[in-house]
């Protein structure tokens, strides 16, 4: 039986934080509410990942899902070579939303690097059934991997521009529609002047099913957790090449998904980053923070 707070509940305050749209929100505290474990009231889905860990046909449709696009031209991304300038500490310290960017196109070779040191394949493990389990550079729940990365290309050297899908798989690039989408993108991601700027966007998604065929209801909570981890590999890895990026989560969801032409459901889109090179601007200011510590 799902729990339902009252809405007095969601009104009250609680440690002087008064919230007058609590009810507004009430349909994400009913959700978490009712995703949360109990010791009793989740033993049947406990018992359920002891089974689906021994069921061969569950494990190839999701676990070693990956999604790729047939017919369509495909752009091979180099191995990493990776030699940044920065320390770890340098990097972490230098990190913020970058909103302004240099007019210079993208190094093809830093995109490739920052997409395969972000979601890319890093190592595998067996897997009780036979076959390896891959493993990738940001952590995911039962190492699912729900999630797909979709690149608009707006000025990134020696790449047409146009909307990619990041094929993990095969490491490459599958350009599934050329064009130049700037302004479409500027106008789905609500206006925001960043993504003028940038020179290329992101676009996340998830694909749910991965997922929450094993932790049902949870699940969610742990698609939403691996895109912000996955969003901060992104930024790190920006970084460390001296590419600025910014995240956004304010876009008009119904239209984002039919420009990637997925149906929003068993695919949905979740997250942007804009990326571009950084500015000297960009750079004195990181290292005016980074004196303040
Ligand atoms: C989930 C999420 C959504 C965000 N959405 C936007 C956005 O739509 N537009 C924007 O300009 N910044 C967005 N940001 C960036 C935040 O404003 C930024 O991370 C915050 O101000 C802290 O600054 P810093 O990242 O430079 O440390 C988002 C960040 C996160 C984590």
């Amino acid at each position: 039986m799902p729990v339902i707070p009252s809405t007095s509940e969601l009104t009250k305050s609680r440690d002087g934080i008064e919230n007058p749209h609590r009810e507004d929100s009430w349909l994400g505290y009913l959700y978490h509410e009712n995703s949360k474990y109990g010791r009793r009231k989740s033993l049947k889905e406990f018992y359920h990942f002891g089974q689906i860990r021994n069921d061969p046909d569950t494990i190839k449709t999701f676990i070693r899902h990956f999604k790729g696009y047939d017919d369509v031209p495909k752009i091979e991304l180099p191995m990493v070579s990776f030699n940044s300038p920065y320390s770890f500490e340098e990097i972490v310290l230098k990190r913020r939303s970058v909103r302004d960017y240099s007019n210079e196109p993208i190094s093809f070779e830093r995109f490739a690097n920052l997409l395969v040191l972000s979601y890319g394949i890093t190592g595998s493990m067996p897997y009780d059934v036979g076959e390896d389990q891959f493993l990738r550079a940001a952590p995911s729940a039962g190492a699912l991997y729900p999630l797909e990365i979709y690149p608009v290309v707006f000025n990134v050297s020696t790449l047409e521009k146009g909307l990619y899908h990041f094929n993990v798989k095969d490491r490459c690039l599958e350009l599934l529609k050329p064009g130049d989408f700037l302004k479409e993108s500027f106008s789905l991601f609500c206006d925001q002047e960043v993504v003028l700027q940038s020179g290329a966007l992101l676009i996340i998604t998830a694909m749910t099913d991965r997922s929450m065929y094993k932790y049902k209801n949870r699940g969610m909570r742990f698609i939403y957790m691996d895109a912000g981890h996955l969003g901060q590999q992104i930024y790190l890895c920006a970084t460390a090449q001296d590419l600025g990026a910014c995240a956004l989560g304010g876009f008009y969801d119904y239209e984002v998904e039919k420009f990637l032409d997925i149906d929003g459901f068993y695919e949905t889109a979740l997250y942007g980053i804009t990326l571009g090179p950084m500015t000297k601007e960009d750079h004195e200011t990181s290292n005016d923070l980074r004196e303040t510590f």
